[in-house]
């Protein structure tokens, strides 16, 4: 039997992101999920509008799906229980769905087994270098950090995340500036997601840098949740400042080298085949260059890394989600970078649920696909 689902290219001149409807999330059949996955892959993001009542089961059934060999273990793994992680203080886990994470801002009194709980949406002031002045803040804000969800240190990035929309405060827009040097600014809706397509981030390199990209590996730091913990951003959330504050060996968990990783820097999409430039900039340690060079200055690794991803995060390629209670994006997280963005006040109470799944392989580089450097 085919599919009712409906799949519509959003309008404008983003060239990713869909919107889905005659959607059934809770009764999918094969055919169904089968319209979604390649959906997924041609669009990088779908948003289903009106599912704020699925279960935290049926979004993890979902989530699961796009890589059913998956083991179903949440992306980050028990990773988020080391209190110097980064990531500690944004996620709360659903007992009875641990693969389910609760985000957003402010008190909860009570959802999904959790009770009186605060939640607190990030601040760019607790992670950037240089911050929006406070007589601005509500005004405007910042992309809080560019990333892939991903350990990135033993479990494999997973393949989708799934963000469902529970509650969400209404109204305001912010401007965010990137604040560095070029004047870019982007109006948004208050707590937007903001994606870019990675895919778009290789298109726009030049042919030298294709290459470049499509011989290198990225060698990502042991813990880099932890490692990175002292460390500040730049103002555009791409990436991290060098001041020599990341975490010494010392400082850090044992680590088990076997569980470093060395991804390429293209990921190859698994239906149509085209490249995206995939790097979490602020996880970055090594580059391997194709010759066999290692580049080892992290400033310098930085330096190369954020030449490459920030064009593609100029105002005019990111998809900033306008965000509705009931609102469920799904989206593939090995073909586009996304960050929090804004700054709510104490009472404006948002609830999200966050789902991801590490992922049963690596992602695939370049030369799965025969392309000649
Ligand atoms: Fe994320």
């Amino acid at each position: 039997m085919s599919s009712h689902i409906q799949i519509e290219p959003m309008k404008g001149n983003l060239q990713f992101g869909a919107n889905v409807t005659n959607v059934d999330v809770e009764n999918l059949t094969d055919a169904d999920f089968e319209a979604l996955r390649e959906a997924l892959f041609t669009h990088q993001v779908l948003v289903l509008k009106q599912q704020g009542h699925i279960s935290p089961k049926a979004q993890y059934a979902l989530t699961q799906r796009y890589d059913p060999t998956a083991t179903g273990s949440y992306g980050h793994g028990k990773t988020l229980d080391a209190k110097k992680s980064i990531l500690h203080p944004d996620l709360k886990t659903i007992p009875h769905q641990p693969q389910v994470q609760v985000i957003g801002n402010g008190f909860v009194s009570s959802y999904e087994g959790l009770e009186n709980f605060t939640l607190k949406h990030p601040h760019h002031k607790t992670f950037h270098e240089t911050v929006i002045p406070e007589e601005d803040d509500l005004d405007f804000t910042r992309f809080y950090r560019w990333h892939i969800d991903a350990a990135l240190y033993g479990l494999a990035p997973p393949v989708a995340t799934t963000l469902l929309a529970v509650q969400v405060p209404g109204g305001r827009r912010q401007t965010i500036r990137y604040d560095d040097g070029t004047g870019d600014e982007l109006e948004v809706p208050l707590g937007t997601t903001a994606f870019v397509n990675g895919e778009a981030m290789y298109d726009a390199l030049s042919e030298e840098d294709k290459a470049f990209a499509r011989g290198t590996k990225v060698e990502y730091a042991a813990h880099p949740y932890i490692w990175m913990s002292g460390a500040k951003s730049r103002p555009t959330g791409l990436g991290l400042i060098s001041q020599n504050k990341e975490l010494q060996p010392e400082e850090l968990p044992p680590v088990d080298e076997t569980m470093i990783q060395t991804l390429p820097m293209c990921w190859k999409n698994p239906v149509t085949g085209k490249l995206a430039l995939q790097i979490h900039p602020s996880a970055v340690r090594r580059l391997h260059l194709e010759d066999g060079s290692v580049v080892d200055d992290l400033e310098r690794v930085r330096d190369i890394v954020y030449r490459l991803q920030r064009p593609g995060i100029a105002p005019q390629r990111v998809y900033a989600h306008d965000w509705e209670a009931g609102d469920l994006v799904i989206f593939h997280n090995r073909g586009v970078l996304h960050s929090v963005v804004g700054a709510f006040a104490e009472d404006e109470v948002r609830v999200f649920r966050q789902c991801n799944i590490a992922g049963s392989q690596l992602p695939v580089g370049p030369e799965a696909v025969g392309i000649a450097a």
